[in-house]
C-alpha cells in the first residue's frame, strides 16, 4: 500500500471511530438501543421550539447523597414540592458555569409563588475531585437555595446511571487536570425522585422559565 492510500485510510478510520464515540455518547445519553423515539425526543422539542420534553425511555428514580454541608440527602428530604437537577462538576471550564448560571435565571424569571416549588440540585459526576467543601463554595456562586451532591464514585455512577448521564474523564486522564466529559439536560423531580419532565440547556433562560412555569402550572392543576 502506498503512501497515500495509507492515509486516506488512516482518515477514514479516524473518521468511524469519531462517529462511533459520538454515537456511543446519545446513545448513553438517550436511553439505550430499544428506545427510538427517546432518541428523537430532544431534536423534536427543539423543533417545536420548546424548551421541555419527555422522554420515553425510563429515567429518573431515587437516589441518596451527601449534600455540602455533608449530610444524606435524598429527593424525599426535598423542602420543595421538585427538585431541577443538573450533573457536571465544579472544575468544568465553561458549561457547567453557564448552565448553572441559567438555570438560575430561569428560577428568576419565574413568579415567586412558582420558583418557591423548586430547589435546584447540582450532582457532580467528578466526585474525587469535588468533596463536600468543594461543592460547598461552588453552589453558593449559583444560587441561595442551591443543594449541592457529591458522593461515592459507585453511588454518582448508579444515580446517573438512573438518569441516563454519560460521563467519562478526558483531557489528561493520569494527572490532577483532567476534563469531564459529560451529558448535559435538566431534570424536574418530584420527592419521589419521579421526573416530571426534562430541559435542554440550549434553550434560553427565558424559554427554559417558560417551559419551567407551564409544566409547574400543569402539574399543580393535576
Ligand atoms: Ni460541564
Amino acid at each position: 500500500m502506498n503512501r497515500r492510500r495509507l492515509l486516506v485510510l488512516s482518515a477514514t478510520l479516524a473518521t468511524l471511530a469519531a462517529i462511533a464515540v459520538a454515537a456511543l455518547v446519545v446513545w448513553h445519553q438517550l436511553g439505550g438501543p430499544d428506545e427510538g423515539p427517546a432518541a428523537r425526543a430532544p431534536a423534536d422539542a427543539e423543533a417545536a421550539g420548546t424548551a421541555g420534553f419527555m422522554p420515553a425511555a425510563e429515567i429518573g428514580g431515587p437516589f441518596r447523597l451527601t449534600d455540602q454541608h455533608g449530610q444524606p440527602f435524598a429527593p424525599a428530604d426535598l423542602s420543595t414540592p421538585y427538585g431541577l437537577i443538573y450533573f457536571g462538576y465544579t472544575y468544568c471550564p465553561d458549561v457547567c458555569p453557564t448552565e448553572l448560571q441559567d438555570m438560575t435565571l430561569a428560577l428568576d424569571a419565574l413568579e415567586p409563588a412558582l420558583a418557591g416549588r423548586v430547589t435546584p440540585l447540582f450532582i457532580t459526576v467528578d466526585p474525587e475531585r469535588d468533596t463536600v467543601e468543594t461543592v460547598e463554595t461552588y453552589v453558593a456562586h449559583f444560587h441561595p437555595r442551591m443543594i449541592g451532591l457529591t458522593g461515592e464514585l459507585d453511588r454518582i455512577r448508579a444515580v446517573a446511571d438512573d438518569y441516563r448521564v454519560y460521563f467519562a474523564k478526558t483531557g489528561d486522564t493520569d494527572g490532577p487536570d483532567y476534563l469531564v466529559d459529560h451529558s448535559s439536560f435538566y431534570y424536574l423531580i418530584d420527592q419521589e425522585g419521579e421526573l416530571v419532565r426534562m430541559f435542554t440547556p440550549k434553550a434560553a433562560p427565558g424559554d427554559l422559565a417558560g417551559a419551567l412555569a407551564e409544566t409547574l402550572r400543569a402539574a399543580a392543576s393535576e
